[in-house]
């Protein structure tokens, strides 16, 4: 939630959302996070004490996917953990048999949607006003999976 806030463009969830996103019984989701290697000499096992540079997280909507949030830390930023983590999402959708990924994103988000692109994703619609605190455009982006 910290790294989210951090990002005014990123989805904004509540607690209780993310709670309720990660109990058994609601919708198939897949959460991918890209964490910062430890050095070995830290002592501290895999997990324990790491810092998360991003996070993505999809729900799945039979036969298709939707990316609900995508972030990566202003720090780590530019690596290509972004690349990384959309890659990672869209193999795991093909392993499921969907159909396509689909996505909505801010009209000036110029650096989301050149990575959507670029991950041949295409535009397919525009919702009117969608977002607020400012008021914007949503941009629709769908990716099928061949
Ligand atoms: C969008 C975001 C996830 C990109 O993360 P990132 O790890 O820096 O992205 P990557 O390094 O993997 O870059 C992959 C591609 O994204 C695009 N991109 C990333 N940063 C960009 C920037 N500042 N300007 C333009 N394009 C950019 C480029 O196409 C880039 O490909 P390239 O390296 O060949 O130029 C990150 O800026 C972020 O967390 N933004 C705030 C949250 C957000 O807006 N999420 C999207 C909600 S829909």
């Amino acid at each position: 939630m910290s790294l989210e806030r951090e990002s005014a463009t990123a989805g904004h969830w509540t607690e209780k959302q993310y709670r309720q996103a990660f109990r058994s019984e609601s919708t198939a989701r897949i959460v991918l996070v890209s964490e910062a290697a430890l050095p070995r000499a830290s002592g501290l096992k895999s997990g324990a004490g790491s810092s998360i540079l991003g996070f993505l997280v999809a729900q799945h909507l039979a036969p298709e996917w939707e990316l609900e949030n995508l972030v990566v830390a202003p720090r780590a930023r530019g690596r290509g953990l972004a690349k990384r983590l959309l890659n990672a999402l869209l193999a795991a959708a093909k392993k499921t048999n969907s159909t396509a990924v689909f996505l909505e994103v801010r009209d000036s988000n110029a650096a989301a949607r050149s990575l959507y692109e670029k991950a041949g994703f295409k535009q397919v619609g525009r919702r009117y006003s969608y977002y607020t605190s400012p008021s914007e455009d949503a941009i629709l982006y769908r990716r099928t999976l061949d």
